[in-house]
């Protein structure tokens, strides 16, 4: 997201500390990094597909056919696709799918009453379930809402205003049908679910309980309402959804000063929060009041979305920081791997691994398989001189690696809870900002998108390294990995760039982006990364739409797709005026793609995405699909 994730690295950024400079400088060679230059002499001397070594173990491939012509970069104010390819929207914000909902109102854009029963705002992560040929169910992210479009006064200034922006956050179900090759909302169908900021959740796994999740109105630590700024999104072999609470701090404040609090400062939670503006209204969200209700977001949830009667849960093991997506894959052996980056300047890449195995058969089983493992926390190592890196994963368990009673972690709750605070213990690599991890549908591979980070190289817990090679880095990167032996549970992989993206037209150094990067293709700000089943990659973008600066020739944001074999990258998708795009699914017959426009005319820019004319601008839901009705990419 680029408004909210803006304000609140402006507001929260990680405050300067110096525990990463002695491992960063021991590790990598300032001196190789920190002189750009370098790093683009070495990526523009020679392919990265020969580069990397997981290349060589595929170099007899050429990986998936990416058969499109792709576009041009543009500011116009609609969705552009490749020619044969076609668009279509299908669902926007406000659109009613409860019963008793009512058409989108563009005058008082809702009330808090009709905004429960209708799609929340600023859709993001999406996954599609399938429920035959032509039938499915989409969950689907709501992360914020847009001020300045749903309040007439562009503030949330009242307890109904409250509510309404509270149901305007969430997660929307809904299923839909394709009929004569077009797919359409089923309104009011059996599986249609509102989830907001007010929804009934369980906590569950080791930190459930703790007296750092204990409130007032909940004595148990166990039972919350809701959750809220949920950006990407994951999903399990067992068919269900998980969503993933991001900047869940900028919810919080108080008219009260509070006192110290190391945990709230490394989160960015305070008394001044970043405008969202519940607490004054809603007791809930007054820090000084409920000092533990922002303990009880930060995770993965998961939401079942074949019972709409279900209640979510959100799962303590997987660590509370700001969740981007969840990657799941399920190991060589069995265990279910979860991989999830925390985006923030300075923060770090994770992985969770499941005790337990995933059995297919065992339905009731596998629903508890997030319950418990080991949580692990990346650093990427780079020899001198050296293009790949290594990396290890080190454990975020209670007692071990140093995390014991004496630096504030009394038990695994305390770990879980304060997770950002303990990778910093470990040692974890700081990086640029993760995004979405993406997992090779068949070869044992991993990427993340790096998606920006200006205070690296500025501050001093945030030097130069390896997989986060530039000062200033306005434009971002994707590093992948791939695990030792090919095992998603081990502790051990090797790393190499993808793709430095950059600006050919205007930089000669590393700020001209990797090889891969041409005045036809560039972009900045990788975000949204996901493989569609024949190994094609597709890269979505958040960031600066202003082409102009160093950002001239990149056009508004848009989706990309990606060769990982050859590092070809091909624009595929270039989103309207304002917006993000963010959030994609398949059908299963690969034939419909859907895509997510996200706050089109952010900030009053002007959009009147889709509708046109003088429309208020509403984020989307599009399915992309080619006109001859063959597969997508293909
Ligand atoms: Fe919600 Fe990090 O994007
Ligand atoms: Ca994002
Ligand atoms: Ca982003």
């Amino acid at each position: 997201m680029n408004t909210f994730d803006e304000n609140d690295q402006r507001n929260h950024p990680r405050t300067e500390d110096s525990e990463f400079t002695q491992m960063v400088s021991s590790l990598l060679s300032r001196r190789q990094w920190m002189g750009a230059a370098g790093v683009g002499l070495f990526l523009a001397g020679q392919s990265l597909a020969q580069a990397g070594k997981p290349m060589a173990q595929v170099k007899n491939h050429i990986g998936p056919r990416i058969g499109f012509t792709p576009i041009a970069a543009n500011s116009l104010d609609t969705v552009t696709v490749p020619a044969g390819y076609q668009w279509r929207v299908l669902a926007s914000w406000g659109d009613a799918i409860l019963p008793g909902g009512a058409a989108f109102d563009p005058v008082t854009r809702g009330s808090a009453t009709s905004q429960s029963l209708s799609i929340g705002d600023n859709n993001d992560g999406m996954s599609f379930f399938s429920l035959g040929t032509d039938h499915g169910v989409i969950a689907v992210n709501n992360e914020y809402a847009n001020y300045e479009y749903l309040f007439a006064s562009g503030r949330c200034s009242s307890i109904e205003d409250a509510r309404k922006a509270q149901a305007a956050h969430g997660v929307s179900v809904f299923e839909v049908r394709r009929t004569a090759g077009v797919w359409k909302v089923q309104p009011q169908a059996r599986l249609n679910r509102r989830i907001t900021a007010n929804t009934e959740m369980r906590l569950r796994g080791p930190a459930a309980g703790s007296d750092l999740l204990k409130t007032q109105a909940d004595p148990t630590g166990s039972l919350v309402l809701g959750t809220f700024n949920n950006c990407a999104n994951g999903r399990t072999p067992w068919g269900t959804y998980l969503t993933c609470e991001e900047n869940f701090n900028g919810y919080f404040g108080s008219a009260e000063n509070l006192p110290e609090n190391a945990a709230f400062k490394r989160y960015g939670i305070s008394a001044k929060g970043a405008g969202q503006n519940w607490h004054p209204f809603d007791g809930r969200f007054d820090l000084a009041k409920n000092p533990n209700e922002p303990n009880r977001f930060g995770w993965v949830v998961e939401i079942d979305p074949m019972d709409p009667t279900s209640t979510p849960i959100k799962h303590t093991a997987l660590g509370r920081f700001k969740h981007e997506n969840a990657e799941v894959v399920v190991s060589s052996d069995g265990h279910v791997v979860v991989y999830m980056g925390d985006d923030e300047k300075g923060e770090h890449l994770y992985k969770f691994v499941s005790a337990k195995k995933f059995d297919a058969k065992n339905a009731s089983a596998n629903r508890h398989l997030l319950d418990d493992g080991t949580l692990y926390v990346a650093r990427f190592t780079l020899g001198e001189g050296q293009a790949q890196g290594e990396g290890e994963w080190l454990e975020l368990t209670h007692g071990k690696n140093g995390l014991t009673p004496e630096v504030g972690f009394k038990d695994q709750a305390d770990v879980l809870i304060h997770a950002r605070l303990a990778a910093t213990v470990v040692g974890a690599t700081t990086m640029d900002r993760p995004e979405w991890v993406a997992v090779h549908p068949t070869q044992a591979q991993v990427y993340v998108t790096l998606t920006n980070n200006t205070d690296r190289g500025v501050k001093t817990n945030q030097a130069v390294n390896g997989p986060n090679p530039r000062a200033k880095n306005v434009y971002g990167q994707i590093v992948r990995w791939t695990p030792k032996d090919k095992d998603h549970t081990s502790t051990q992989f090797t790393w190499d760039i993808f793709a430095l993206a950059g600006n050919p037209t205007l930089h000669k150094d590393a700020y001209a982006g990797s090889a891969n990067i041409t005045p036809d293709n560039m972009f900045n700000s990788p975000d949204g990364l996901a493989f569609d089943r024949d190994g094609r990659l597709w890269i979505q973008t958040d960031g600066d739409y202003s082409n102009a600066n160093a950002f001239a020739g990149m056009g508004n944001n848009q989706m990309l797709c990606a060769n990982p074999v050859t590092g070809e990258i091909k624009r595929f998708m270039v989103g309207p005026v304002g917006c993000e795009i963010t959030g994609l699914a398949f059908t299963p017959d690969h034939k419909s793609m859907f895509v997510g426009i996200q706050h089109p005319g952010e900030k009053l820019t002007s959009s009147h995405f889709p509708s046109g004319g003088d429309a208020v601008p509403r984020s989307s839901i599009v399915v992309i699909s080619r006109r001859d009705g063959d597969v997508v990419g293909v």
